[in-house]
Formats: structure tokens, sequence, C-alpha cells
């Protein structure tokens, strides 16, 4: 699915003169380093404040508890993501309410959103929170009016989505506040656990860095209850060497879904459909979006055979995400049950992620696509 050697091979000598410069400081935790790539992706996704902390799921905690957002509140999500979307909220002490996606998309679905906004659920809605799932923004045109109109938070999911677009603006730029993990298989990966969170509120950006250490601002004096979500420098280094690679990377995974698109093309196998029929169903990119191509997700018929002949053949694939969130044992006291969200449902019986990386070569995206054709013949 994904080999992270090539990259390191590329870039080695300069990762680790990085930490060694971060031994020689001896400065561990929201150090120099730190700072520096605070400033650099700042610059990089246009947004006035970036806060490095520990993780993804730190990051989206961060947000929306920097934004006011508590007990007594809800926010609106999607089904359809990994479990820190929704787990985050519960965090904050605030309730989920989910609304289903769009099938092609498979982001949050406006529809069904103003939908969620107007039943029994939409009372105590305070913010939405839109993931950028596969590295396609949600639609911002919309969530953009209904922050305005409605006076909602909107907060961004940007985890699978350093460098994405939606009419020009960068996701992290997008919402109210947004939340990146550098979790090692995200586009821009950290060598280990880290996360981000971007805004260009100066108030926001001022409760997150309170909040990130435990709830200081002066040494000792605790104003809140925050936590420990801090980044460590060796993070922050690694980060920063990465930070330069990343434009050309994001180019490349575009170049790779080109090729599979081609491919697919070429072998009579790409179907129109939303839904798969006899051949695949592609991903796609929507007017207005930049797609960073994270994951390249097709909708299969037979999936779990698909992907069972695939693994035969040693050829990696994915599938994010296998039960939708509503459907989790951990989630069940939402209220929630199967059927509520027949576009996530589906998804979840029929997305197939294929390898995609910045150095994937031609010659392996062949035997992919051929693989399954040889499958679907
Ligand atoms: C959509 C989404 N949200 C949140 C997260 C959480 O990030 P992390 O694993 O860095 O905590 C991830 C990554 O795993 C993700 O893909």
């Amino acid at each position: 699915m994904l080999d992270l050697k090539r990259q390191y091979q590329a870039i080695h000598k300069e990762l680790l003169d990085a930490l060694g410069q971060v031994l020689e400081t001896q400065q561990f935790i929201l150090g120099e380093h730190v700072a520096a790539f605070e400033r650099g992706a700042a610059e990089q996704l246009g947004v006035r404040h970036v806060l490095g902390c520990s993780s993804g799921t730190d990051a989206l905690w961060l947000a929306l508890a920097s934004a006011g957002i508590g007990p007594g509140m809800s926010v609106v999500t999607t089904p359809f993501s990994f479990f820190a979307s929704v787990s985050c909220i519960l965090r904050a002490g605030a309730t989920p309410v989910l609304a289903d996606i769009d099938p092609v998309t498979f982001n949050l679905s406006p529809t069904a959103v103003e939908t969620v906004l107007n039943g029994p659920r939409g009372k105590g809605v305070r913010a939405v929170l839109p993931v950028h799932l596969y590295g396609h923004c949600a639609d911002f045109s919309f969530f953009s009016g209904l922050g305005r109109e409605q006076r909602l938070t909107i907060i961004e999911d940007a985890a699978q989505a350093w460098g994405a677009e939606w009419n020009g603006v960068k996701a992290g730029g997008l919402g109210d506040v947004a939340a990146f993990s550098f979790y090692p298989t995200k586009n821009l990966s950290a060598a280990g656990d880290a996360g981000l969170v971007t805004t260009n509120s100066d108030e926001t950006a001022e409760r997150v860095k309170m909040l990130r250490q435990h709830g200081m601002r002066r040494r000792y004096h605790h104003d809140e209850v925050g936590w420990n979500a801090r980044m460590d420098d060796f993070q922050g280094a690694v980060l920063s060497v990465k930070l330069k690679y990343i434009g050309a990377w994001n180019e490349a995974r575009r170049s790779v879904a080109a090729r599979y698109h081609a491919l697919f093309a070429k072998a009579g196998l790409a179907e129109t459909g939303t839904y798969p029929a006899h051949g695949v169903v592609l991903p796609r990119e929507m007017p207005g979006a930049r797609h960073v191509w994270h994951q390249y997700v097709i909708r299969a018929p037979r999936r779990d055979v698909l992907r069972e002949f695939l693994t035969s053949r040693k050829i990696g694939s994915e599938i994010y995400y296998p039960i939708p969130l509503h459907l989790q044992e951990a989630l069940k006291g939402l209220g929630y049950a199967e059927g509520d969200f027949p576009e996530a449902e589906r998804a979840a019986r029929e997305v197939l992620a294929l390898p995609i990386f910045p150095e994937l070569r031609d010659d392996e995206q062949q035997t992919v696509v051929g693989a399954i054709a040889e499958f679907l013949s």
C-alpha cells in the first residue's frame, strides 16, 4: 500500500542532520524546531496561526475546545471517517450529530446537513465538522455560507488534506479552525505522532496555546483544565524538512491518480454511474477542488472477494472505512441504527483504496490495474 522507505532514501541525510540539530539544542518540546515548522507551515497554508501539537486527534480536540464547544452543545459531522472525527466531539463534552455523505465525494452531504439541522437533533448544534476525506475538500461553497448564515462554527478535519484546496483556498484556512494529522501514513508525515491546529482567529490561537499546555498562560498558573498536547522537536525538525518537498510529492500523487484513471479507462473498466455494476467507479475531483490524493479509492463490485484476490497477488489494498461510525460498538450510545445513513453504509461495503504514494512506479500501477481487470473478467 505504502512504501515509506522510498521517501526516506531520498531525504535521509537531511533528516538525520535535522534530528542531530535537535540533539545539539537539547530542547525537545515546543522548542525552536517546532517554532520553525509552525512558521513555515503558516506561510505554506496561508493562515495566520499554526500551532503544533501531539497528534491529529489532539488537534481536533484543541480545535473544538478552543472554539468554546463543550457540554450542552452539538456538533454535526460525518459517519464515514476515522473514529477520531466523532470521538473528539465526545472528548470535548459535546454531542455528535451525524449526517449522511455524498456518494460521489464520500464527504458530508450539504443536503443531509440541512435536513439534520432542521430536524429534532438540530437543536443545540453550534458547530459543523466536515472531514476532507481522502484528500478532497468537503464542499466549502456550502459550509462557508452555512457558518455565516446560521452562526455556526466550522471546524475542518483536514487530517488527510495537506495542500488540498477549495476555490484556491488551502484546507486549514477554509473554516474557523482546522486540525491536521502527521501520522506516518499521511501525505505530510512525522516520524511518530504529531498534529497541528490552524486558525485565522487571534483569540482561538491564544486558547490553543493555553490548552495544549495544561491550561497555562503563565508557568504553573492553570487558568483552565487543558491537556498535555505538545509537539516534540524531533517531529518539528522532520516536518520542517518534509515541508520543502510536500508540494512536489502532492504533484506526484496527482500524476499517479491520473495514471490510474488512464489505465482503468484503457482497460474498459471505468463506469460512469455512482455505484459499480460490472466494472469499477473511479474517484473524482469536483469543480473548484484541488485533490491531493491521500487515498485513491474506487468502488468495486464483490469488493471483499476482489481484495482477497489482490492480497493473493501480493497487491496491497485497504478499506477506509469498513464500519460506519454510527454502527461502532463504542458509539452505540448516540442512538443510531443500521439504515440511518444508507450512503455511508453502502460506501463501507464498496470502497477499496489502492496503493498510492509519490514514488509508486508506472509498472506497479499496471500490475494493480491488470490484476483488477483479470478479477473482473
Ligand atoms: C480523518 C482523520 N481524522 C483524524 C485523524 C486522527 O489523527 P491522528 O492519528 O494523528 O491522531 C486521522 C488520522 O488517523 C484521520 O484520518
